[in-house]
């Protein structure tokens, strides 16, 4: 066989590439160059390049979860590596192994196809798989770090490829080693460890309520579509109007300051969060603040959901920030929480 390694075709540049269809907010900001990246072996080459240059880059995935400024200066690395296939499988378990450019609710529909039942918490996020970990996804009494194996990541100080078993990989609520680093890892492949032991986690009120028969368990699939009703309800879809999702994370207090909370804020939604702390629910607090579906100029807060902030048409990062810096700060002085941002600010 032949051993010599086949050079990869280089990353396909656009100049002042228009980024509104791609990401979600649906700002209208410009990439100075923007490069395609459609597999992993093309970033090293990239990467000695703009170490000669001493050119500043940033990747994107699927735009889900940035505000972009409204001229990117530099290299923007779009990531769209494909790709997933299923790499190996024991009688406990099936490994998977996806290319981080893939949409994350279609490798969420493929993985039901292929009968491998687990992520179905998780459909309908918003996102690339890549992008999924950094933030360690979760919704509705599930997190993708629970179902995480290894990941492929471009470490861009050290040069080199690096692959971080689940372990290593810090995951908590909204979090994970490559968030704690950022501007360093470009994730170019997850590998997925999914149980074939399955059984539903319905102990989420609101997907709870769509079964409410003790004596009927229902399937992945039918999980699934239950799941994508109740998100297609509650948040905007990015095609109508501009949003990231939940805009603020859901704060962690110590208990201490939970009993104060509640003594004078009866009806605060929280959960039981790890021991001695607590997570508010971070929408009922803007809620009762007043802010759901209010306006600042082109921005404001979805009139279904206060966590999520929306682009009305228009409005542009600095607006959003201005509106979430009133929120904070009305948080704030009512309950005496720091919000914080959930999307990162580029
Ligand atoms: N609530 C209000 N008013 C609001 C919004 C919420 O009273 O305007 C109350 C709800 O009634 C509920 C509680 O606050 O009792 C929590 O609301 P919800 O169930 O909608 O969930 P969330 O805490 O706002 C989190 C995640 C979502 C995820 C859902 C479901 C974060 C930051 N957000 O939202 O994730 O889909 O739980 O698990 O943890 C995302 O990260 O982009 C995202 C959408």
């Amino acid at each position: 066989m032949n051993s010599a390694k086949i050079a990869p075709n280089p990353a396909k540049l656009t100049p002042n590439l228009g980024l509104k269809d791609r990401n979600t907010f649906g700002l209208d900001a410009t990439a100075e160059l923007a490069y395609e990246i459609t597999c992993a072996e093309q970033l090293p080459a990239l990467f000695r390049e703009f170490a000669d240059k001493k050119q500043v880059w940033r990747a994107l995935g699927g735009g889900s979860n940035v505000i972009l400024p409204n001229q990117l200066p530099g290299a923007t690395l779009l990531i769209n590596i494909l790709g997933q296939d299923i790499s190996q499988s024991d009688e406990q378990n099936t490994w998977v192994s996806v290319g981080a450019g893939l949409n994350w609710h279609e490798f969420v529909s493929w993985t039901l196809e292929q009968s491998l039942p687990g992520l179905e918490n998780l459909a309908l996020i918003p996102g690339t798989v890549g992008a999924a970990p950094i933030q360690n996804i979760g919704a509705y009494g599930v997190e993708i770090g629970q179902y995480i194996d290894s990941i492929e990541a471009f470490d861009t100080e050290a040069h080199a490829f690096i692959t971080l078993p689940q372990t290593a990989c810090q995951f908590a609520y909204r979090d994970s080693y490559f968030k704690q680093h950022p501007q360093r890892f470009i994730v170019t492949k997850v590998v997925f460890k999914i149980p074939k032991a399955w059984k539903p986690r319905l102990q989420y009120a609101d997907l709870a309520n769509q079964f409410t028969d003790p004596n009927y368990t229902p399937s992945a699939k039918e999980i699934f579509a239950a799941v994508c009703a109740i998100r297609s309800q509650k948040l905007p879809d990015p095609k109508v109007i501009g949003n990231a999702g939940s805009f603020f994370q859901n704060p962690i207090v110590a208990n201490e300051q939970y009993e104060l909370l509640i003594q004078k804020f009866p009806n605060l939604i929280s959960y039981p969060d790890t021991p001695g702390m607590r997570k508010l629910a971070a929408g009922w607090m803007i809620d009762q603040c007043g802010f759901k579906g209010q306006r600042l100029g082109p921005v404001g807060v979805y009139e279904k959901q206060a966590l999520v902030l929306v682009n009305h048409g228009g409005g542009d990062s600095t607006d959003i920030l201005h509106l979430a810096k009133t929120i904070q700060d009305k948080v704030q002085q009512t309950f005496g929480v720091q919000l914080h941002i959930e999307p990162n600010i580029l």
